[in-house]
């Protein structure tokens, strides 16, 4: 929605003047490299996309929260002394979750009426979760420090850091911290090279050449608390504690490079764990090499990687399905496609492809009517265009 009709949509729902309404927004992400390695201390190469969640809002004097989504019906109220006792609401909780954690974080939490606009898809893969999050975190905390006459802006590294806090906490999904870090820290123009481990990062401009970046939707909805998300991430767990048998100096799984792997992997005992281990010391190193051939402009190679990427989500850390294997099938029959893979989490959600600009037009027709037949779900596409992190827009 525009903003100027999401401002009038407000004052429909809401009532008062324009004068005292504050917009605060956060961008969704595409991970271009590096899946499930932020949990296990590697490195990450996402970039925010222009896909966002927006807040229009305007604070109250009453200590009343009252939320609401230009996609649903109904109003969420809470009360701001009782922000632990929101769990398991259901629409809300991510916003009330953050709240609760900024308190706990020293912030002071005002009453406010809050108008929610998303055109991150749910449950995309897009992190539309992390877009709702680093907003509610930025927008509490801009008001919170204006309270107590703080002037330095808003920490955006601590507003990823309690925002994800939140998601551990109110959702239940034990996350990593890229999605929340894109989210608030991208710049349009830029991917995001993201050491999970420090969070030392770097702004790496994405120049593709004559390509674009195309997101397909697989439109299977991924349940990432219901996903096995937090059974691998335990899997990873187990590989480690095997590995610091021979390696006790290593604190994550990342630390280990493929070469100490090799020389240790007999150390575990079952080929699940194997699997996972290989795959997340693999995509670390393979995160490493597509920054380096981006730098260079060697974009087929960076094609080359994600595929590689794609092929040990599917086969070693099995998190891709039917769905999202199809749409990299056919992405692959594309005369013009550099590489192509699953993004975010995975069982389900989205693709990612570099496809040269001419081949674009064909990607789509062609994609979409052959994943649709080979599925029964009608897929939909995303010319990205990046976006930057998350920020108060001026009226
Ligand atoms: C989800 C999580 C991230 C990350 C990815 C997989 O998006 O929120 O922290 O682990 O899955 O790379």
């Amino acid at each position: 929605m525009e903003l100027k009709q999401l401002i009038d949509e407000f004052t429909s729902i809401f009532g008062g003047s324009k004068d005292d309404i504050r917009v605060f927004a956060s961008p969704g992400r595409v991970n271009l490299i590096g899946e499930h390695t932020d949990y296990n201390g590697g490195c990450v190469f996402p970039a925010a996309l222009d896909l966002k969640t927006t807040i229009v809002m305007r604070k109250r004097d009453d200590g009343v929260l009252r939320l609401k989504a230009t996609d649903l019906d109904g109003i969420v109220e809470a009360d701001i002394t009782m922000l632990d006792s929101y769990k398991g609401i259901g629409w809300g909780e991510y916003q009330l979750g953050v709240a609760y954690m900024l308190s706990r974080f020293g912030y002071d939490i005002c009453g406010a009426d809050m108008l929610y606009d998303d055109t991150v898809p749910h449950g995309g893969g897009l992190s539309s979760s992390a877009a709702i999050e680093v907003s509610t975190a930025l927008c509490f905390a801009t008001l919170s420090n204006e309270k107590n006459g703080i002037t330095k802006s808003v920490d955006m590294i601590q507003m990823a850091k309690i925002s994800q806090l939140a998601e551990h906490e109110y959702a239940g999904v034990n996350c990593g911290i890229m999605d929340q870090f894109a989210s608030a820290m991208g710049k349009r123009g830029h991917a995001i090279f993201l050491n999970c481990k420090n969070l030392d990062y770097k702004l790496v401009p994405l120049e593709l050449g004559e390509c674009k970046i195309i997101i397909s939707n697989t439109c299977k909805k991924h349940a990432l608390g219901a996903s096995k998300y937090n059974e691998r991430r335990n899997e990873c767990e187990r590989g480690l504690e095997l590995l610091q048998a021979a390696m006790p100096q290593k604190t994550c799984l990342c630390d280990i490079t493929e070469a100490e792997y090799k020389a240790h992997a007999h150390l575990i005992d079952d080929e699940t764990t194997a699997k996972r281990v290989r795959h997340v010391i693999g995509e670390n190193a393979r995160v490493r090499s597509a920054v380096e051939a981006l730098s260079i402009g060697d974009i087929e190679a960076f094609g080359a990687l994600m595929n590689a990427s794609h092929d040990s989500l599917c086969h070693d850390y099995e998190v891709t399905g039917f769905e999202l294997d199809t749409m990299v099938d056919e992405a692959r029959k594309i005369d013009g496609v550099l590489g192509t893979r699953m993004t975010g989490a995975g069982f389900g959600g989205c693709t990612v492809s570099i496809v040269k600009n001419d081949a674009v037009r064909t990607f789509i027709a062609e994609v979409g009517k052959n994943y649709e037949a080979a599925t029964g779900i009608k897929p939909s596409f995303y010319v990205t265009e990046t976006g930057d992190g998350g920020k108060e827009i001026k009226l």
